[in-house]
């Protein structure tokens, strides 16, 4: 007995110490943080979308989605589950509220479904019940001092419009959008003061339009074999749509709603950080290629008012064009950055060494399709680049935090930042075991702000931190085998379980001033044999 708590005190003193010596300088070993890193007036939240929590798919007049219909399909959902259920949000949502006041968050990152708000598009009516849902929701965060910072497009719309006119393919979309923007600015205004027009534009024009992962599966070769598609043009036609119809909603929040709360507007990026596979200046080149072709695509035309000069000149004529008046319409348009991010990858340049890529070996496993005539992947030599997760492409690289906040900083001319998403699923074979004793979450974590504080300090305006996610969720076509959540939802009750994560994520909020977040004996040996 003496000797377990001697071994413990010993542990935990190690830990202690190694937390008041956290050397800044050898930024790849930074591993302790503490609230206090951080500015006083610094977010932290958490955060979800509609689609992947709410359920009640069918419900109160909300209409069947996009996603709905996809995954009614055999074969496109992983799992062959759905999201008619999910974590029943739609009416547990008072509950999973009083667990982020519980955590400290003070602030939640959520989604608004547009296929519960406006079931038929413009075409139909306001559906009241699906705006009294919302509203409930933002006066309850607002009670709790946590700030609502609300996503409108989160991968999710009514399918009617797929049929319809063929979605995002079709510049129709633009007023649709900027519709449902309108109702939901119309509605919440006066109590929301963050918005985000769109989330991750460059992955769902990517896995929707390229790839074929995502509704509506469409796809050309060599990118997958699909009943329709064409995967050099279709996504550059998509985000265009898109990133037209995120100016319009900007224009109109800013000259008729901004005034109630004074509110701000951004967009979120699928933020991937890039290293050059070798020393050789072109893969250097190339790695800064896909950092371009990846956050660039958004972010250049909403600041600059242009694509990134690297996709005009590969693209050429393929790249959709904006008129001057539209370049105006865009530029300046956001108020804030959202940067979602998880990993980084290796590029690797294939305009000098001419990559050969064939199916096999650019599109499976880790590896991705040449895009920007850049390949990326995750290994180099068979070695990865940082621990494995549960998701193909996200690698453990703290380090990658730091550096694509430096990357946007210095690309954007330090326009604040809000790190909305970030976090971390264990491999599905390890997760059982891991699954509420979760000291890799805890410790992906802890690098990951650990880097993000050491960004902050080195000048990045980055003023929230959000952790994907409140609670294990509907993981798109993976199902809900890989896990994200603070929380477990415990099947079938759908009991909210918290994990170590949670405590952790508690103690950092409310305990850690001086020193780490305390962790105890147990978790301690435990942090130290993984
Ligand atoms: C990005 C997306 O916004 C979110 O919906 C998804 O679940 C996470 N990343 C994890 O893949």
């Amino acid at each position: 007995m003496k000797t377990a708590k001697l071994k413990c005190v010993i542990i935990v003193t190690y830990f202690l110490i190694a937390s008041i010596s956290a050397v800044k300088s050898s930024t790849e070993e930074l591993t302790n943080v503490k609230r206090s890193d951080f500015p006083h007036e610094f977010l932290f939240g958490a955060a979800t979308s509609a689609y992947q929590v709410e359920g009640a798919f069918h419900e109160d007049g909300k209409s069947l989605s996009n996603w709905d219909i996809f995954c009614h399909i055999d074969g496109n959902v992983i799992d062959g589950s759905n999201a008619e259920i999910a974590d029943d949000h739609y009416h547990r949502f008072m509950e999973d509220i009083e667990i982020m006041e519980s955590l400290g968050l003070t602030a939640y990152r959520f989604s608004i479904s547009w296929s519960r708000v406006l079931p038929r598009g413009k075409l139909g009516v306001i559906n009241q019940v699906a705006i009294d849902f919302y509203s409930k929701i933002i006066d309850n965060l607002v009670l709790r001092g946590i700030r609502p910072f609300v996503t409108l497009f989160h991968f999710e719309f009514p399918h009617e419009l797929e049929e319809r006119f063929g979605g995002w393919l079709s510049p129709l979309m633009q007023e649709e959008y900027v519709y449902f923007a309108e109702v939901c600015f119309r509605s919440f205004s006066d109590r929301v003061k963050h918005w985000l027009t769109f989330n991750e534009i460059n992955l769902y024009a990517e896995f929707a339009y390229e790839r074929a992962v995502f509704p509506p599966l469409r796809c050309s070769p060599p990118f997958g074999d699909c009943a329709s598609g064409n995967s050099d043009v279709e996504p550059l036609v998509v985000a265009h749509n898109m990133l037209l119809a995120h100016g319009q909603a900007a224009k109109l929040y800013r000259e008729k709603f901004k005034s109630k709360m004074d509110g701000v507007l951004g967009i979120t990026v699928s933020a991937f950080m890039y290293v050059p596979l070798t020393d050789d200046e072109n893969d250097k080149e190339a790695a800064n290629r896909a950092l371009a072709f990846n956050n660039g695509w958004t972010l250049d035309p909403l600041v600059f008012g242009e694509y990134p000069p690297e996709m005009r000149k590969i693209h050429g004529s393929e790249l959709p064009r904006f008129s001057a008046e539209q370049s105006l319409l865009l530029s300046k348009s956001i108020d804030f950055i959202g940067i979602n991010h998880y990993g980084t990858l290796y590029a690797k340049d294939c305009i000098h060494s001419g990559c050969i890529c064939n199916d096999s070996s650019c599109t499976a496993g880790s590896d991705r399709a040449i895009r920007g005539y850049v390949y990326t992947a995750g290994e180099r030599d068979g070695i990865p680049i940082g621990e494995r997760t549960g998701m193909d492409r996200f690698y453990v690289v703290p380090r990658g935090m730091e550096d694509i906040v430096d990357y946007i900083k210095e690309r954007y001319n330090n326009v604040p930042m809000f790190v909305t998403e970030n976090g971390f699923s264990y491999p599905v074979e390890k997760d059982d075991s891991f699954q509420l004793h979760d000291v890799g979450r805890i410790q992906f974590h802890r690098s990951y702000l650990a880097h993000l504080a050491q960004a902050i300090r080195k000048g990045g305006d980055v003023r929230g931190y959000f952790v994907w996610s409140l609670m294990d969720n509907f993981e798109w076509s993976n199902g809900y085998g890989i896990k994200f959540g603070l929380y477990q939802i415990e099947h079938p009750t759908l009991k909210r379980i918290p994990k170590l994560s949670a405590t952790w994520y508690t103690d950092f909020l409310n305990k850690s001033t001086i020193f780490d977040a305390p962790i105890s004996c147990n978790d301690a040996s435990r942090l130290q044999s993984q």
